[in-house]
């Protein structure tokens, strides 16, 4: 059971209006999500009322969030706590309009009122594709759901710099910045976060944190996935807009931010944005892209698709920490494995001294890597002598994981850890509108200019090109060595 240290909870009850809430993402991870929020007792006193194009009734979104749950919640589900969720829930089909929807959620106001004799607030969790998004904010207007209200918008937040300001400026129309929340679920994984409290708590890595010491870097989510009942959101969006404009350029920026002056919001979103502009816009010549083969066939994909569901990629951040460090990216679907990790490859020493023949560099340089799954991991690598007589080297490596800690199970899911926080009005792990902006106009020459889709085979690394793009440097993954099992059988 999770423990909840006092005060992280919202101080008033909360009335969700969760739109997109019989979409994959709600499915998946935002109901699973909430009930153990509320479960756990996060947020005691909340109720969610789902919306979707769907004509359905309240009773067919319990029945739906149930089987969510069944199939994703990372929890037992006891009756009690159940019986309690779907008490909460409630539905509104988009097709009723906004005289309904403000009806939904005063009564669910109302319920609360009478409970706990308590003012509500109003979280708006618009989990919609870009396309969607402005009619889904013009309905809140309409509905007059803008009092003590916060809005979280999914990613990606527009498609390209144009409808990135369009959508912003829309959404400035309505709610004001600090009611909004772009969420990137990245962000909210406990192992991110993590990054920031390595580099800034420890005296022993930042002095090296730079070009001075650092060769090259590495951020690497391949996904063994295929799109299953994405494709029509897919086909829109690909692997650049899906995973490398979000998720792989915000933990780059946490790897590569300078120290904020304190862990607040502003401080924190200044630096990150300050390595933003420090981005050199994107080179088509530097980037790959890849189709697995297969992916034409599938159900709701273009026979003659030229969406990529793999991208690597090499960018620049041009500053004083940083020039002259390529920063390389990886991300796909249908690859042959799972991971997300970063890895920080540090300059090689002269190694003249070293007889031939003794393995010093043979196996690469020094790498500092982070892993990303959902309880941390991290491993230095450097060479040490093997024993016995001679002067034989080989790759060793010191490696922690959070599950040794015995506190892995306190970590909060993603979307919890987020959720919560914007209930709290917290913005530190949330991206502001001149962040994602940017990131929008460094992309302009490959949106412009895409290089050509080039097929991979499924359960693969990628298209060839990959390795030219990376060389002289060689890509980590797949690891020659695999982690230590932190829990090997019969300790
Ligand atoms: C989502 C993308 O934002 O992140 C998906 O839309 C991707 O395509 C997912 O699979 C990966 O997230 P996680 O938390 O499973 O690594």
């Amino acid at each position: 059971m999770t423990k909840i240290p006092p005060g992280v909870g919202p101080k008033f009850p909360q009335v969700v209006v969760l739109v997109g809430a019989t979409g994959d993402l709600a499915r998946r991870k935002l109901l699973p999500g909430m009930f153990h929020l509320a479960s756990a007792g996060f947020i005691p006193a909340c109720r969610i009322i789902g919306v979707s194009l769907d004509d359905i009734d309240v009773e067919a979104f319990r029945t739906f969030t149930r089987a969510a749950l069944d199939e994703y919640s990372q929890r037992k589900i006891s009756d009690k706590d159940w019986k309690a969720f779907a008490d909460s829930l409630d539905y509104v089909s988009l097709n009723a309009g906004p005289v309904a929807l403000k009806a939904a959620v005063e009564k669910a106001e109302q319920i609360i009122h009478v409970e706990y004799n308590a003012e509500c607030r109003r979280l708006h969790y618009l989990s919609v594709p870009p396309n969607a998004a402005l009619s889904a904010i013009r309905m809140l207007g309409e509905a007059d759901l803008v009092e003590r209200a916060r809005i979280v918008m999914e990613k990606p937040f527009g498609t390209d710099l144009a409808s990135a300001k369009i959508l912003n400026n829309k959404l400035h129309e309505v709610f004001s910045e600090d009611r909004i929340f772009r969420i990137d679920h990245f962000l909210g994984k406990e192992p991110a976060q993590n990054i920031l409290a390595f580099r800034f708590a420890n005296g022993l890595f930042e002095p090296i944190w730079n070009r001075n010491f650092i060769d090259h870097v590495q951020i690497d989510v391949p996904e063994t996935l295929t799109l299953g009942k994405r494709t029509a959101f897919y086909e829109q969006t690909g692997a650049y807009r899906d995973m490398v404009v979000t998720h792989l350029f915000q933990i780059l920026a946490f790897m590569a931010m300078e120290p904020p002056t304190s862990l607040e919001p502003d401080p924190i979103s200044e630096e990150k944005n300050k390595v933003f502009r420090s981005m050199l816009p994107l080179e088509p010549a530097h980037v790959v892209r890849g189709q697995y083969t297969g992916y034409r066939a599938e159900a709701g994909v273009d026979p003659e698709s030229d969406t990529e569901t793999f991208i690597a990629l090499k960018c620049s951040i041009d500053n004083w920490r940083w020039a002259g460090v390529p920063f390389f990216l990886r991300t796909g679907k249908c690859l042959a494995q799972g991971q997300r990790i970063i890895s920080i490859a540090f300059r090689e020493p002269p190694k003249s001294m070293f007889p031939a023949g003794s393995g010093v560099g043979a196996q690469g340089p020094d790498h500092l890597t982070f892993d990303l799954a959902d309880a941390s991991k991290m491993s230095l690598s450097f060479y040490g002598k093997r024993p016995g007589p001679g002067m034989r080297l080989d790759k060793l490596s010191l490696q922690f994981a959070m599950h040794d800690t015995g506190m892995a199970d306190d970590v909060l899911e993603a979307y919890e850890r987020l959720i919560l926080d914007a209930m709290r009005g917290d913005h530190t792990l949330f991206n502001t509108a001149e962040g994602i902006e940017r990131l929008w106009e460094v992309s302009i020459p490959l949106l412009e200019a895409p290089p050509p889709v080039r097929f991979y085979a499924p359960g693969s690394w990628g298209p060839n090109a990959i390795h030219q793009l990376i060389a002289p440097h060689a890509w980590r993954l797949p690891f020659e060595r695999a982690w230590r099992d932190p829990n090997p059988v019969g300790s």
